[in-house]
Parts: structure tokens; sequence; C-alpha cells
């Protein structure tokens, strides 16, 4: 569906290598990854980025790990490594999600091949979730609506057809018309450098507005509906993502619009009670000023928090699931027992 982009993350015959997005969309360069402090540096100053893209980045890089350490102290290796894993960033649970899981199997059979199989069915279930996600999300597209997003919860920040983008790329290789708008997304402009571009590229009808015009579009009867992805859903449903999120969801709530999560159910944290449980990141002041009035403060949350309330629904692999039903995730909590099974 958009075949012109380009891979998010590369793992050929145990060789790692992740696009560097900090230089997109003007350069397209990839970074090889072969130690841990590569693999942490590149997640936390946002090399790889978005949920499910550093969970999947993490799980090779324990299979890179697990590659340059005899049998015998791998398991220490692998011990240590993901702890530094998890601690590279902290909101997205997809990173534990994915580091724990390959823990466990190391924990049960230390083999090699076996840790590099675990790592790449980690990434193919993740094209599978995308998948179910947009099928699960396309019939919310319908002929002429106007769906804002915000940050990337594209292709680039998972595989193949992202989460929030999933529904929109289904539709329009269906043929149908509508159109996106962009949060430019501050202060690390993910929804201008990669959001637009990727849409862009796709040929989907794409506009990118500034932060703060959402208000505005919404006001004058532009936007239909917003659709973001997540970083953490906790167990009572509230929704961690991009910083502003919560803006717009509060919009929505304000003009009658319905705000969906895309959320696949490697992102559901049923084991934290309520976003209010979340560490949310905070990043350099520096990403704030960008260089201005070195003498200032500057604040740089880099997520928030939407309360259960103000969501309409969730967009996830096992449907959608409408807030307003009864026992809305019932299917994510399914799905969390079985992964802490297997
Ligand atoms: O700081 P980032 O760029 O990693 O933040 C990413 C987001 O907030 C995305 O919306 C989220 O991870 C969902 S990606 C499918």
């Amino acid at each position: 569906v958009n075949s012109t982009l380009p891979a998010t993350v590369i793992w050929q015959q145990g060789q790692l290598q992740l696009l560097d997005q900090r230089r997109l969309p003007e350069q397209i360069s990839y970074l090889e990854i072969n130690t841990l402090a590569q693999a942490c540096e590149a997640i936390r100053t946002l090399a790889v980025r978005g949920a499910p893209a550093i969970g999947i980045a993490a799980a090779y890089a324990m299979a890179v790990v697990a590659g340059g350490v005899a049998e015998a102290r791998r398991l220490a290796e692998l011990e240590a490594a993901a702890q530094a894993l998890q601690a590279a960033r902290p909101t997205a649970v997809n990173l534990s999600w994915a580091v724990q899981r390959m823990l466990r199997l190391a924990r049960s059979d230390i083999r090699l091949e076996r840790l590099r199989a675990e790592a790449e069915a980690i990434h193919d279930e993740d094209r599978s979730l995308c998948r179910a996600i947009g099928v699960n999300g396309q019939h919310l597209i319908t002929p002429g609506c106007r769906v804002l997003t915000h940050c990337n919860a594209g292709a680039l920040a998972v595989s193949e057809l992202g989460t929030a983008t999933a529904p929109l790329y289904l539709a329009h290789a269906a043929g149908v018309e509508f159109r996106v708008f962009a949060d430019e997304t501050r202060p690390l402009l993910q929804g201008a450098r990669l959001t637009a571009w990727e849409l862009a590229q796709a040929g989907i009808d794409v506009t990118l507005i500034c932060d703060s015009m959402a208000a505005t579009l919404m006001a004058q009867g532009e936007i239909d509906m917003v659709i973001v992805g997540t970083d953490r859903v906790t167990r009572n449903g509230d929704v961690v993502n991009k910083i502003g999120t919560l803006n717009l969801a509060v919009l929505c709530h304000h003009y009658q619009l319905p705000f969906y999560v895309a959320c696949p159910s490697s992102t559901f944290d049923a084991q934290t009670p309520s976003g209010a449980a979340v560490h949310i990141e905070q990043r350099p002041a520096s990403e704030v000023l960008d260089g201005r009035a070195a003498q200032v403060k500057a604040l740089n949350p880099a997520f928030d928090v939407t309360p259960a309330a103000l969501v309409t629904g969730l967009i996830t692999d096992r449907g959608l699931l409408r807030y307003a039903d009864a026992n809305p995730l019932a299917p994510l909590l399914d799905a969390a027992t079985q992964t802490s099974r297997s």
C-alpha cells in the first residue's frame, strides 16, 4: 500500500539496521546496530521511534546482544540488556513488552536461533496487527470525510500500514476519497516530517496544520473525526500518547466529534490501573527552545494522558471497541492473558 516508504527496521542474517528518522524526510539513511549501547542510543534519541517500532527494534537488539556472547553467559547479559533497553524510553509499553517477551523465552531456551526467531515473530505479528486494525477501522473512513491525526502513528512508527494510518491506507486502496489533516506536533515535528510525508508518498490527500489550528478547523466544521495512535492504554482505558493528544480529545468533546485511538494489543497495559501511574518521559528543554534564548526555561513532557471518558473507542486488532459498550476492553484483557501465558 505504501511500498515507496523506506523500511523502519531491517533485519538480514542477524544484522540490524534502523532507519534514522531524525533525518527524515530530507535524508534516508540507516544506522547499523551492533551493540547494546548503539541500540539504546538509537531509541533514546528517537532515531527509531513510535511505540511498536521501538519494541521491534529492542527485540532485535536483544538478538544482537545474544549473538555477541557465549551461551553460558547469555542469560545474564540479556537480563542486563533488558534493563538498559527499557530505561531508554519509559512511556511506551511496547518496549518493555517486547523485551520481557524475549527474556521469557531466553529463560527457557537460550539458543541463538530461537531468540532470533522470536524477534522476527514480534516483527511479523506487528504487521498482521496493523492490518487487522486497518480492517477493523476502514469503515470509519467514508467518502468525503476529514480526519485529523497527531504525531506519527504510521508505517514509520510501526511496520507496513501503521496503526492510526492503517484504516486510511486501506480506505485509500479501496478508492475512497477523503482528506487528512496532520498536526505538525511540536517540538520534534513527527507530524510535519513523518506523517505528512508518508501519507503524501502514498498519494493520500494530506494537509499540514500547526498544532494550534485544530480548534479553529473544528469550529469551522472542517473536521469529522480524530484518529491517533498510542504508546500505552491502561487497564481503565486511559490513553497515553504524544503531548497534544489530550488537547484534541478535549476539543472533540467540545465539538462533539469522535475521538478514536488505534491500539494494537501489544500497546494495551493490563498491569497498570490508570494513566496516573504511567511514567511520562521528560525530554530535554533544548528540543523546545530549538536554539533560542538559552536562559529561558522550557518544559518538555513527551506524552500526555487522555482520560477514558474522552475516548470514543479503540480501533484494535480485536475489533472496534466502543467505550460506550459494556466491558469494552474485554477483548484486550483476553489478549493480554494469552500473551503472558505464551
Ligand atoms: O516520541 P515518539 O515519536 O516515539 O512518539 C510516538 C507517538 O506518540 C505515537 O503516536 C505512538 O507511539 C503510536 S505509534 C503507532
